[in-house]
């Protein structure tokens, strides 16, 4: 049955999601074939796939010719799409038409990376009719503004959990149907949960969230060095190579 954003909102509190970031149509198969309740094409496809060094790179062009690969396998999970670097912080109609494009080329849902600061936009295009997941704490595309990437809110109480919650809280009074909490720290993550009425969707953030989300690349072992938190379930980057090794020895012993 087709997920839609009512299904990830009523999940809260009822089972736990299951989320994949993939970026083309095989991959996109196998994760709603596996049971993925949301595919996002994330724009962790910088570092994952198109070989830079992290998200900063990836253009709204990127995001929308993957959307469009993703949508065409008909996932039953829902189709996330996200907003790439920069593009969020643009007059309102510039960012309208980018969510408009991502719509219109198959993604069901944006997600946004960012607090407070951006509550505003995420109202108005949630009356536009584009649903909105948020993402808060690590956010991937501030990279070289905190000189690399960290667990947020490891103090209790400190001026950092409280904005890490003030931006969670902003983002779903603007009307976001879910939030990714971006390697917070468990007490940060459990507090989160318990003060959000939509469901915070972890990553490097430990179990007490109300689901989870992974790059199927690390979830498949196909990652060179996967982080972590991220555990492989299996082990494909080496039985690729073995493959090809076998036939490229059978290729090189039939053509002598
Ligand atoms: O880009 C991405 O894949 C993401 C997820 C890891 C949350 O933002």
């Amino acid at each position: 049955m087709k997920t839609t954003t009512k299904t990830i909102r009523l999940a809260k509190g009822e089972r736990a999601l299951a989320c994949l970031t993939v970026y083309d149509a095989v991959t996109a198969r196998i994760a709603s074939n596996g049971g993925a309740d949301l595919v996002l094409i994330g724009d962790s496809m910088g570092n994952t796939v198109l070989g830079f060094e992290n998200s900063v790179p990836v253009t709204l062009e990127m995001i929308e010719h993957h959307t469009a690969a993703v949508a065409r396998a008909k996932p039953d999970a829902l189709i996330v799409a996200d907003i790439p670097f920069a593009v969020a912080h643009d007059e309102f109609s510039a960012v309208l038409h980018a969510c408009a494009r991502l719509m219109r080329t198959g993604a069901e849902a944006v997600k946004i990376e960012g607090g407070v600061a951006l509550a505003p936009l995420v109202t108005r295009l949630t009356a536009a009719g584009i649903p909105v997941c948020g993402h808060v704490g690590l956010q991937p595309q501030q990279v070289f503004q905190l000189g690399g990437y960290r667990k947020f809110g490891t103090t209790e109480g400190s001026d950092e959990v409280e904005s890490v919650i003030a931006d969670a809280l902003a983002i779903e009074r603007a009307g976001a149907f879910a939030i990714v909490g971006e390697m917070l720290s468990r007490p940060l993550a459990a507090k989160l949960r318990d003060e959000l009425v939509i469901p915070l969707i972890g990553i490097g953030s430990g179990p007490t969230c109300d689901g989870q989300i992974l790059v199927i690349h690390d979830l498949l072992g196909l990652t060179e060095k996967p982080p972590a938190f991220a555990k492989p379930y299996a082990n494909l980057g080496t039985d690729a190579v073995n493959a090809v090794t076998r036939w490229v020895t059978d290729v090189r012993a039939a053509n002598t």
